[in-house]
């Protein structure tokens, strides 16, 4: 075994931000980098902690995205939208209440405007299937009757989500969609300055595609 100290990592000089040097910020840029360039490993590990949940449901969360993913693959959805329905779900474990708001925020700095706002509202579209059913208004949804993507989100649901909970279903494995994941995440990403990539644009400021056909 080697007992060589191994050295320390390189750090920054100072201890509050505006002290920082330029020699400090390169340093950290590199490094933000290196780490950025784990975002898809990091993403996918999360999605298979999905595994095992779901109560109540047939299947669990980590088949229902794959499910999902799969029915909009085998649709010929483009590869960003067959990404963005793997994820759509993915943070539901922290978020239960506000799951679609968090998976667009994972998925806008790599995705279309229209993806991004698809993944974002896909709760409310999805509550046309039970709404009624729990005192409700089902048609919520219909405030955004006239928006431009109103009819994608409700082909999202229909057609992908609101029907993969079927445990019969012949789902493609994770393992398939892994490099569309990647591609994905190594995109460059629209938008980002700063240190932790904050969005320097107004939310619903177009400044990346809004489509991707
Ligand atoms: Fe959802
Ligand atoms: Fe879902």
């Amino acid at each position: 075994m080697d007992d060589t100290p191994k050295p320390n990592p390189p750090t920054v000089s100072f201890t509050a931000m505006a002290d920082g040097t330029r020699e400090d910020y390169e340093l950290l840029d590199r490094l933000e980098e290196e780490f950025a360039a784990g975002t898809a490993d990091r993403v996918l590990a999360h999605l298979r902690e999905l595994s095992g949940s779901l109560a109540g449901y047939q299947v669990d969360r980590l088949e229902h995205s794959l499910q999902t993913a799969t029915r909009a693959w085998r649709d010929d959805a483009d590869e960003e939208m067959v990404v963005a329905a793997l994820l759509h779900d993915i943070d539901d474990l922290l978020a239960p209440h506000s799951h679609g708001e968090l998976a667009a925020l994972l998925l806008r700095p790599f995705v279309t405007e229209r993806t991004h706002w698809i993944v974002r509202h896909h709760g409310l579209f999805q509550y046309y299937y039970y709404g009624h059913h729990v005192g409700g208004d089902r048609n919520a949804r219909d405030r955004f009757r006239d928006h431009p993507w109103y009819q994608d989100a409700v082909d999202f649901c229909h057609r992908w989500d609101q029907c993969a909970f079927d445990p019969d279903y012949d789902s493609l494995p994770l393992e398939f969609f892994e490099p569309m994941v990647r591609r994905v995440f190594a995109r460059k990403p629209f938008g980002l300055v700063g240190r932790g990539g904050f969005m320097i644009t107004a939310p619903g400021r177009l400044d990346r595609p809004t489509d991707s056909t």
